[in-house]
């Protein structure tokens, strides 16, 4: 067989399905990853084909995750992690960015792609802060039962809960922003939600165009992804105080008091945005 990825012996038996792609694995092989099959590079073809740049929007989406995590740990003194929707594991994950910023900080990644779960449970074997939850994040009220959440959760101390890439996978946008909810509830006093997601501007512009080609090639293979708007986007923060930049392009954003560039490039064909938010 050469349509396989390198395994460890038994692995491909744990419900992975290599005829029809995988969210997870598109997308790590957008950053260059190993972990795909035909059906994953043959749906990246056709994105190829009408959004070149997507390789670069992954690779922007975890310079941001790194950008994040780093200031999290180092300058707002967070110690706890959890990487909702973590995806393979790949060059930098969440736990190496934080544990190198502060080597007391603990990870719990979420993820239900059983290539992920195969995978993330092998790389995390040897590190005994860091944990992954086989879960269904549009079920929060199981999520926030299982074990090593209520563990990370129970101090009460402040946590980041990073959703990247993830939220924009649930169709509905209200059931979106009462899953959304629900987490920040959850979350203690003085934790931060860090959210990138696919984005449509809405404005018949650039990016609009290519968004509504992109979805057209992708919607048989991933028919619960939502493009939105910033404001819809702004919205799944909740009550939270959305911090400096806001909700922005990848490329415009940078920690609060980092650089920030005098006008965004109105060239950028950016279909995804991020932002950070803290809970008061
Ligand atoms: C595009 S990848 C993003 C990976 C990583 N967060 C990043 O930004 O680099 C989206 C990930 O979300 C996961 N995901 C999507 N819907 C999910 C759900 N309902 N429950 C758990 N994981 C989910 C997918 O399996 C995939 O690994």
């Amino acid at each position: 067989m050469t349509d396989q990825p390198v395994y460890d012996s038994g692995l491909i038996a744990h419900g992975i399905d290599t005829t029809r792609p995988s969210v997870a694995r598109v997308y790590d092989y957008f950053l260059g990853g190993k972990d795909n099959y035909e059906s994953d590079r043959e749906l990246y073809r056709q994105i190829m084909k009408v959004a070149p740049e997507a390789p670069e929007w992954a690779r922007a989406n975890r310079r941001w995750l790194k950008e994040v995590v780093t200031w999290l740990a180092e300058d707002r003194g967070v110690r706890r992690f959890i990487d909702a929707g973590s995806g393979l594991p790949t060059v930098e994950n969440t736990h190496q960015i934080a544990q190198r910023a502060n080597p007391a900080c603990s990870v719990v990644y979420v993820d239900n792609d059983p290539s992920v779960v195969a995978h993330g449970r092998a790389l995390l074997l040897d590190n005994d802060r860091t944990q992954f939850v086989a879960a269904d994040l549009t079920e929060p009220d199981d999520v926030l039962a299982d074990q090593a959440i209520a563990d990370l959760l129970a101090p009460g101390e402040p946590v980041a809960l990073v959703m990247a890439l993830m939220l924009h996978h649930i169709a509905d946008y209200d059931e979106t922003l009462r899953i959304a909810e629900r987490y920040v509830d959850a979350l203690p006093p003085g934790s931060y939600l860090a959210i990138t997601h696919a984005c449509n501007p809405g404005d018949g512009g650039a990016v609009d165009v290519l968004v509504t080609e992109l979805m057209e090639k992708v919607k048989h293979a991933f028919p619960t992804l939502a493009f939105r708007s910033v404001a819809e986007i702004s919205s799944l923060f909740g009550g939270m105080e959305i911090l400096d930049p806001g909700v922005v392009r990848l490329v415009d954003w940078h920690v609060p008091g980092g650089r920030v560039d005098e006008e965004p490039e109105p060239g950028v064909r950016d279909a995804i945005y991020g932002g950070v938010a803290r809970k008061i």
